[in-house]
């Protein structure tokens, strides 16, 4: 009976390797390309907002500001390619009036512009004119949100994330990591150097990557290379086109004798896989945050599950505008964000840590983090995973006949860099690292 056994255990292996994308590198447009989309993006921005307007019951919409002090919604308002700042005095005026330009759009620093301001008040004579002053919210209204949808609607929605994905699947691999060699600081130089030089995406946060180890071995302290057994964690995110991404991973560095981490491990990754789904599942448009985050807790305690809830929407920025469920440091009901309702037409970034003792090194809570982006998928009337999910560790394949030195980016070009450095010394000469 054993075969018969071994063969399901292969097919029970093979489904859960194919719920798993596997992710390449693709190309963004070119910066040019870029700049067009984003402009179309803008255009159509710009014109809804009278529509959002007349139907929250206001006239006009005032945004002004200057140079370096920009509105948080400026860069929503502009092509984040070519324009990185208001100038001068910039003052845009969105208006419901059917027969005169929306936006206007100012530029001046001399006081002329509010001549011209109240010259076009006085062609509309709007009723109600909304301005961003709002006591709670950074973000001051909730039009950043609608404004979301326009984005996500146009957008090749898996381009980045799949980036980020590539990214992580040869960090954690041992293409990259050196066991007894790559520290956590390295792997996150390494990331930096990729998303920005391979992938030509900057960042909103340094990515950071931690090593778990069981405490009979060597601290990090002690030792802080990469060692077999080690348990990787990354916090990734990467910035394009004006949008952000926010992404978590696991990774297991193998012993010689495992094909797979320790049971209690997976148990863990797969418990707050469990997690994950409760809140993309709680997540019903027009819940509040709060309302999620108190229902995906009632769901946890029913099947036993430990862990900190804290996700957030992510778009225009990493912690955006909309629903907040929950927060690393507050696990309870958000003032201000907690009270958004969550919408279908934008991202949501679903952050959390599922805790799981680890008998195998002795441990009694370990955290679980894992992160992932869900957008609202509307033949299936559900928050879907933007690329996937992870439900199975990026592995580091021990090493095998000798070879120490596998082939990595992080050790070329060291050693590319090191020989011009050595060759610099030789000359007296001092190079600088852009060399
Ligand atoms: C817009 O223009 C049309 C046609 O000239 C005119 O009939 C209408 O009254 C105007 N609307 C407003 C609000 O001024
Ligand atoms: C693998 O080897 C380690 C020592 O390197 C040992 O502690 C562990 O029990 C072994 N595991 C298995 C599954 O044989």
């Amino acid at each position: 009976m054993l075969l018969p056994r071994l063969l399901s255990l292969l097919s029970l292996l093979m489904l859960v390797a194919a719920s798993m994308p596997v992710a390449k590198y693709r190309p963004l447009p070119s910066l040019r390309e870029q700049d067009a989309m984003e402009k179309k993006w803008v255009e159509k921005r710009h014109r809804l907002i009278p529509k959002i307007l007349r139907a929250h019951g206001y006239d006009a919409w005032i945004i002004t500001m200057r140079e370096y002090a920009e509105d948080t919604v400026f860069r929503s308002l502009v092509s984040t390619t070519t324009t990185f700042s208001a100038r001068r005095r910039t003052l845009f005026l969105f208006h419901t009036h059917p027969n005169i330009t929306s936006p206007i759009h100012l530029v001046d620093n001399k006081p002329e512009i509010w001549d011209e301001l109240n010259r076009v008040l006085d062609a509309i004579q709007p009723e109600r004119i909304a301005v961003n002053i709002d006591e709670d919210m950074a973000f001051s209204d909730g039009l950043h949100t609608g404004e979301g949808r326009l984005l996500t609607s146009k957008l090749d929605t898996n381009l980045m994330m799949e980036n980020v994905w590539a990214m992580v699947q040869e960090g954690f691999s041992e293409q990259v990591v050196q066991v007894g060699k790559t520290t956590a600081e390295d792997l996150e130089w390494w990331f930096r150097d990729v998303m920005r030089w391979r992938i030509g995406t900057g960042t909103w946060f340094p990515p950071t990557v931690d090593i778990y180890r069981s405490p009979s071995e060597p601290s990090l302290e002690q030792d802080p290379h990469m060692r077999e057994g080690d348990m990787l964690h990354v916090d990734i995110g990467i910035t394009a086109m004006g949008m952000n991404t926010d992404t978590q991973h696991l990774g297991y560095i193998l012993r010689a004798n495992e094909t797979s981490p320790p049971r209690s491990l997976v148990r863990g990754l797969h418990r707050a896989n469990r997690m994950q789904d409760m809140n993309r599942r709680e997540m019903v448009p027009g819940r509040t945050g709060d309302e999620v985050f108190f229902a995906v807790k009632r769901a946890m305690k029913n099947e036993g599950l430990e862990g900190d809830v804290y996700s957030h929407p992510i778009g225009d920025y990493g912690h955006s505008a909309g629903a907040i469920i929950g927060m690393a440091n507050w696990q309870d009901s958000i003032p201000g964000g907690g009270q958004n309702k969550v919408l279908k037409h934008y991202w949501t970034s679903v952050e959390l840590a599922g805790f799981g003792a680890v008998p195998e090194w002795g441990v009694e809570k370990q955290r679980f983090e894992l992160e992932e982006d869900v957008y609202w998928q509307e033949s299936t009337n559900t928050f879907e995973w933007v690329f996937g999910q992870q439900t199975e560790f990026h592995l580091v394949q021990p090493k095998k006949g000798g070879d120490n030195n596998p082939k990595s980016d992080l050790g070329t070009s060291a050693t590319s860099l090191s020989l011009v450095e050595g060759l610099g010394k030789l000359l007296g000469w001092h190079f600088a690292r852009w060399l």
